[in-house]
């Protein structure tokens, strides 16, 4: 292995931020495009020449596998659940389209946005807590000037993505590590949305550019698909898999996006994320437990979790007894956070996990 596909940040989205397309949204979640590529190149070279190699990844998030494969000219396929998420990593598959057509239907928004009449009283208090006035009232009129042109083409789709980015840099409210807003938390320098959204669709029309310059055609397939569920693909058909997946780290996929998914108006509260968003999601949080309530004692009766039974048996009556001592619906580690926990409880848990 090279010592780049070693290096420190190849897990993290870090690098993806100076890099043509896959900059295009901040994912806290995402890993190293160059690590990818280098991976799917070395692994490529392996296989019997003329012979076809595909890869999968089956929580493709921002897209950062597919585009990476792209760029090698290699097919792949990604699955993501996250209905936002999914939707950006889809846009930003769209890397091949027109970019001169792009980026007159976006400027087009704009100058309709600057005519049209905000009504910043219908958000819900966390997007208020967001954004100053005038920024919420920018906000607003792109979102109805974006709106009102909703159609299939991809100037479209790209256009959306320029707005969904720019809900960060145009609000007031601090991000936390993990990507979850802080509204309390106040930031100093703001951009205004329409010249944050102007910068974004500048920038996306140089990154179309540069990639289609140095990318093959597309060959990448994204699917809004469940990972637990079965396969869509043909048996035999992946020669490597490259994924990141939900680890169980205390990281809520649903509230990274909350404050997006409220502008958009897909949400107005927190019930909302979780029957709307949390359904169709493997969730390591657990602040957020289902409502289903399941047994998790009874899980461990799964005759494929026998052989390390007698530790997990143990951890889990720990972790009844810890629980107890707490009110509210943290700490439990029923249904999918069984695995997951914070703090110490990630240090017992830790052996099982490896
Ligand atoms: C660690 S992130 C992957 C990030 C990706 N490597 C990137 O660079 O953007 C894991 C992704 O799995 C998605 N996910 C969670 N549960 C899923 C499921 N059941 N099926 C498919 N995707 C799921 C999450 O929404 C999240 O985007």
């Amino acid at each position: 292995m090279s010592e780049r596909l070693q290096k420190d940040t190849s897990s993290t989205f870090l690098d993806n931020m100076s890099l043509p397309v896959h900059r295009w949204f901040r994912y806290s979640a995402g890993f190293s495009a160059e690590w990818v590529e280098e991976t799917v190149a070395a692994c490529s070279r392996q296989i019997t020449p003329g012979r076809t190699f595909r890869v999968l990844d089956p929580f493709a998030g921002s897209g950062t596998t597919l585009l990476a494969c792209d760029r090698l000219g290699v097919p792949s396929c990604g699955y993501e659940a996250h209905p936002l998420i999914y939707r950006i990593a889809a846009a930003k598959l769209l890397w091949e389209s027109d970019a001169n057509q792009f980026f007159k239907a976006a400027e087009d928004i704009l100058t309709a946005a600057q005519n049209e009449r905000s009504d910043i009283g219908t958000y819900p208090d966390l997007v208020t807590k967001c954004y100053d006035e005038k920024n919420l009232a920018e906000i607003d009129s792109l979102k109805k000037a974006l709106y009102s042109r909703k159609d299939a083409s991809s100037s479209w789709q790209l256009s959306w993505l320029a707005f969904v980015s720019i809900l960060r840099s145009a609000s007031h409210a601090g991000t936390a590590s993990w990507q979850y807003v802080l509204p309390n938390k106040k930031k100093v320098r703001v951009l205004s949305a329409y010249e944050a959204y102007s910068r974004q669709i500048a920038l996306m029309y140089e990154d179309m550019k540069r990639f289609q310059e140095c990318s093959p055609a597309r060959h990448s397939v994204l699917l809004a698909h469940d990972a637990r569920q079965v396969s869509p693909l043909e048996q035999g058909s992946i020669d490597l898999v490259i994924t990141s997946p939900p680890y169980a780290n205390n990281f809520d996929y649903a509230d990274a996006t909350r404050l997006e998914l409220s502008v958009l108006g897909e949400i107005s509260s927190w019930g909302e994320l979780q029957s709307k968003i949390r359904p169709g999601l493997v969730r390591s949080c657990s602040q957020m437990v289902s409502r289903e309530k399941k047994d998790t004692f009874h899980y461990l009766e799964d005759p494929l979790l026998s052989p390390i039974y007698s530790e997990i048996q143990k951890v889990c009556t720990e972790l009844d007894q810890e629980k107890e001592k707490h009110g509210g619906k943290k700490l439990s580690h029923d249904d999918r956070t069984l695995f997951s926990g914070s703090g110490k409880h990630m240090d017992t848990l830790k052996p099982f996990a490896a």
